[in-house]
């Protein structure tokens, strides 16, 4: 393979990604989140190839994505509080960590060898007609390459992986901008925030009370996937800048945009969270192209999806040796 094709995301392209995934080949599709990287989670040669295209290390489990919730009945356990997060959030962008069932048909290569399964209903229309026609679990990481800026766009996923895949359905932009939110529901009394992201902290913590965070953080087995170094640009970033540098990049927030930068980005000239995570990861590919040093960015305030967008810019500033990175 050595081009990827981008596909309007019609019906008949939507029918080819559904065959191609049943045959064991890789399909990157629109999610309201973010581009996935799909694979048909029951075969272990097909995962293999997407840990392999992504070189995503093995022990950082996928999240596998099912067209609703019945069809998860087969492959995790859903207890009561589970159940209620599936029925208020889902399709969307909420991620649940569950009790996997023994019998799940689900390559072990997916879960990391892991007892638990983490599994997502997404919203996006292209994403749940192609879960619909392919029949199958889709695991699905962001279709980029291990460690780096996760793609908002087909043009960006055919610069991340053009070698690595044949299909691409193009969906547009993605809504929302920033992954899944990722919680922990494996220990009934206490569900833990492993990923901030596209559901807001304030609105889970309505359903199920104030939510723990993982001690220590990044590399710890039950979040494999947070180590310090991700959704990184190839160039070094600078948090919570007030001032800026002549051979900076800036990437601004509302009202606040300091003067005096090489190229200024503003993720939300009406200073809205929303609008900054939708267009965090394009203005980070931007800001990497627009021939300056070093990027600076803004402090971004924490409310709404500024949790997440926050959590991303500091793993995006971690010292990153090549051998921690993660996808
Ligand atoms: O929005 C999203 O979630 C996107 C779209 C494509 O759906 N997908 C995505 O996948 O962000 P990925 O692979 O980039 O991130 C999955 C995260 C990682 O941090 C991984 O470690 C964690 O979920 N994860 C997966 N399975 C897990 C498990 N059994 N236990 C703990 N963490 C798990
Ligand atoms: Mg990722």
């Amino acid at each position: 393979m050595s081009r990827a094709r981008i596909l309007p995301a019609e019906p008949r392209a939507v029918a080819e990604a559904a065959d191609a995934l049943r045959a064991g080949r890789l399909v990157a599709f629109p999610t309201e989140t973010v581009y996935g990287l799909g694979a048909d989670a029951t075969s272990d040669a097909a995962v293999a190839a997407l840990y392999a295209a992504k070189r995503r290390p093995a022990h950082n489990p996928l999240i596998v994505h099912v067209a609703g919730r019945a069809s998860l009945e087969p492959l995790a356990s859903l207890d009561a509080k589970a159940e209620r997060l599936a029925a208020r959030f889902w399709p969307g962008p909420l991620t649940l960590v569950l009790p996997r069932r023994p019998a799940a048909p689900i390559s072990a290569l997916a879960t990391a060898g892991l007892a638990t399964v983490a599994a997502r209903v997404p919203a996006h229309p292209v994403a749940l007609s192609l879960l619909e026609a392919a029949r199958l679990p889709v695991v699905a990481p962001s279709a980029n390459r291990s460690g780096r800026v996760s793609p908002t766009s087909a043009e960006d996923v055919a610069l991340e992986l053009a070698e690595a895949i044949d299909l691409i359905l193009d969906g547009g932009p993605c809504p929302i901008g920033v992954e899944s939110t990722v919680v922990d529901l494996s220990e009934p009394d206490r569900p833990v925030l492993l990923r901030p992201g596209g559901v807001p902290r304030a609105v889970l913590e309505e359903i199920l009370g104030p939510l723990a965070e993982r001690p220590g953080g990044e590399a710890q087995p039950r979040a494999p996937g947070r180590l310090a170094s991700h959704y990184a640009p190839s160039l070094p970033l600078r948090l919570d800048a007030l001032e800026v540098e002549p051979d900076e990049a800036l990437l601004a927030f509302g009202s606040c945009v300091p003067p005096g930068a090489l190229a200024t980005f503003n993720l939300s000239p009406r200073g809205d969270t929303a609008e900054a995570a939708r267009r965090l990861y394009a203005l980070l590919r931007a800001a990497d192209r627009s021939g300056a040093r070093r990027i600076a960015v803004v402090p971004i305030p924490a409310g709404g999806l500024g949790e997440a967008i926050r959590d991303r810019l500091r793993r995006a500033a971690a010292p990153r040796p090549d051998d921690e990175r993660s996808g």
